[in-house]
This record gives structure tokens, sequence and C-alpha cells, in this order.
């Protein structure tokens, strides 16, 4: 599938626009209240909020699997002298970062991407194990009010094909359920429609150990 995205922002380098997010915008102002200083961005794109949180200060370490995506972020963040590491990296394997060496993690449109059951466990565990204490992870995933659920043709329970690209559609129970069972805590969950699409945007904070 990095092919997809590689063809996606070869045609396009600002296929996400080049305004940030309106989540990035909500999780910077959190971050900001709650000491953040470094961040990681998997599933980074061509980096329209990876260049908005490194612009507002924060150190961000910026992972995706599209070669052309972390070329861009590349540039980018060179010309403009930004504090951004990116590197070229499928986020189904174990991050390639010590423990508890990010203050916080975000994601924006991933892990609605296709990744099994047993894969999204795995990428919350190893987020859980990278983030100090307390740290937060942030993320949004499509929901069960876009558009596009139920279209395309099913791949299996709550994941259809949509136009080539393979996309979960989560309730907001398997939200709860996934970070309760990787150590985490919801501080809050809304939603919100992004042209074309309906998202949940979460954050959550890493619990302790019991
Ligand atoms: C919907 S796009 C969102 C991009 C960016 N977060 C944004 O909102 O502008 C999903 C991104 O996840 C990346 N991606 C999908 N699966 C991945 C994986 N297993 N490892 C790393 N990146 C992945 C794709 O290359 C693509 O850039």
């Amino acid at each position: 599938m990095s092919e997809v995205w590689d063809g996606v922002y070869q045609s396009d380098n600002t296929f996400f626009g080049e305004e940030p997010s309106s989540f990035a915008t909500l999780c910077l102002n959190h971050m900001k209240s709650n000491n953040v200083k470094k961040v990681l961005e998997i599933g980074a794109g061509h980096g329209r909020d990876t260049l908005f949180f490194a612009s507002n200060g924060l150190e961000v370490e910026a992972l995706d699997y599209s070669s052309i995506g972390i070329e861009i972020i590349n540039k980018k963040a060179h010309e403009n002298k930004l504090p951004v590491n990116s590197q070229l990296y499928d986020v189904k394997k174990p991050l390639p970062f010590k423990d508890a060496c990010f203050d916080a993690a975000y994601s924006h449109m991933l892990l609605n991407m296709r990744f099994s059951q047993a894969e999204l466990h795995s990428v919350f565990s190893e987020i859980r194990r990278v983030l100090r204490p307390n740290g937060l992870n942030y993320f949004s995933v499509r929901n069960h009010n876009d558009q596009f659920y139920g279209a395309g043709v099913k791949v299996e329970d709550g994941v259809y094909d949509i136009n080539g690209f393979e996309v979960r559609f989560f309730s907001e129970k398997e939200i709860l359920d996934l970070i309760a069972k990787e150590g985490f805590n919801m501080l809050w969950i809304r939603e919100e429609y992004e042209e074309p699409v309906t998202l949940y945007l979460v954050a959550a904070i890493k619990l302790k150990k019991n």
C-alpha cells in the first residue's frame, strides 16, 4: 500500500493541504498546557502537521512508509530549519526508539488504514512503551458516521475498500476497548467532519502498570 501513497504524494505534494489540520491545532494547545516538548508523529504523510508542530517549538520525530512523503517532509524541514527528524518506516514493526523517550504521540487518520486487530494492539502497545509516564497519545480515526462507512467492497468486519484504500471505521466502543486494553485512559473524544471524512478525535494518557 505504500506505493499507493507514493503515487498520491508524487502527483500532489500538498495533497492534504499546506495548512495544519484542525486536529493538530487542537492537540498543540493541549500539548502546550501539558508541558509536551518532544512528539512522535506516525503516518505523517507529507508533513502538514509535522511542520506545524515543529514551527511551534516542538521537537518532532515523524514516521511514514511513503518515501515520497518523507522526502517532502525532509525538504521542507531543511528549508525552514525546523527541528524535525523523519524516517521511512512501517509502523507495523516495533518502533525504532527507546522506552519512555517521548512526551506525546500523534497520528491523524493513520490507524483507520488497513491494520488488523492484532496490529492495532501492537501499535498501541509500542506507543505506550515509547511514551514517558503520563505521556499523551493523540489520534484520529474514521467512524461509523462517515459517509463512506458500509460503501465500497467489504474486506472484513468494519473494513471496506474505498477506491483502492482499505479503511477501518471505528465505533466509540471499539476505541474505548482498544485504549483500555493497552494501558491508556481516555481524556477526551470528540467527533469532527474533515471534508470528506467523519472522524473521532481522541486524547488518551498512559496509565501506570498495575
Ligand atoms: C490518510 S494519510 C494521513 C497523512 C497525515 N497524517 C495527514 O493527515 O496529513 C495516512 C498516512 O499513513 C501512512 N501509512 C499507512 N500505513 C502505514 C504504515 N503501516 N506505516 C507507516 N505509515 C503508514 C500513509 O503513507 C499516509 O501518508
